[in-house]
């Protein structure tokens, strides 16, 4: 059974289509030769998980699913929150979000925050939402060179190490994107016996 996944980003695809084994074909946005820039427009992580899967269903009328992951620190009111991505400005790398997230941080001794994904997902039409979540704390500077994003300042309840410093697996073992994940693949082998 087909099923698309509304991102051309392929270390996802290999692990979505990893985790959901055989029974799924999950195929890319470039598989299907949409090179959209697809509207991600939405004041929350669900709006814009939800806008991207129905702009695809509705212009391919085919089962679809999309994601969106944030990371949300609570002093700072749940920022960067759905500008995670962009938060230090439209052309900025990771390092110049991380040092933006670390200078409003830096008076502030509460340093909890949690990654939050969203998957939504079109099903013969009907729409369905995952969520994964995982808290941990952040960190004063950055320890550890894996991963991408904020992995480097941000430290998972229950370890002494920051994303990181994990190697993939075990990231994958606790992170969101693997919960939610996780979340999909159960509610898809539901659906077919
Ligand atoms: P996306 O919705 O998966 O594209 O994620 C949006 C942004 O959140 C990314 O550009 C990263 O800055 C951040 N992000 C998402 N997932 C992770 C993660 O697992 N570790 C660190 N940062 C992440």
């Amino acid at each position: 059974m087909e099923l698309i996944f509304a991102s051309n980003n392929r270390h996802k695809l290999e692990e979505i289509q990893s985790a959901a084994g055989e029974r799924y074909k999950i195929v890319s946005l470039a598989d299907i030769s949409c090179y959209d820039d697809i509207p991600e427009d939405q004041p929350d992580l669900l709006g814009n998980a939800l806008q991207k899967a129905h702009y695809v269903y509705e212009k391919y009328r085919k089962d679809c699913f999309s994601d969106d992951t944030g990371l949300e620190i609570e002093v700072l009111d749940g920022r960067p929150g759905v500008y995670s991505a962009r938060y230090a400005g439209e052309q900025c790398s990771f390092e110049d979000n991380i040092n933006k997230v670390l200078n409003e941080m830096r008076h502030h001794s509460n340093r909890k925050a949690c990654f939050r994904t969203v998957i939504a997902l079109i099903l013969n039409g009907k729409e369905y939402t995952f969520e994964g979540r995982v808290d941990g704390t952040i960190l004063r500077s950055r320890q550890g060179s894996e991963g991408f994003g904020y992995d480097p300042v941000f430290l998972p309840d229950g370890y002494a190490v920051s994303f990181a410093e994990m190697t993939m697996e075990a990231k994958n073992a606790v992170s969101h994107r693997a919960k939610a994940l996780h979340k999909l693949i159960a509610f898809l082998n539901t659906q077919h016996g």
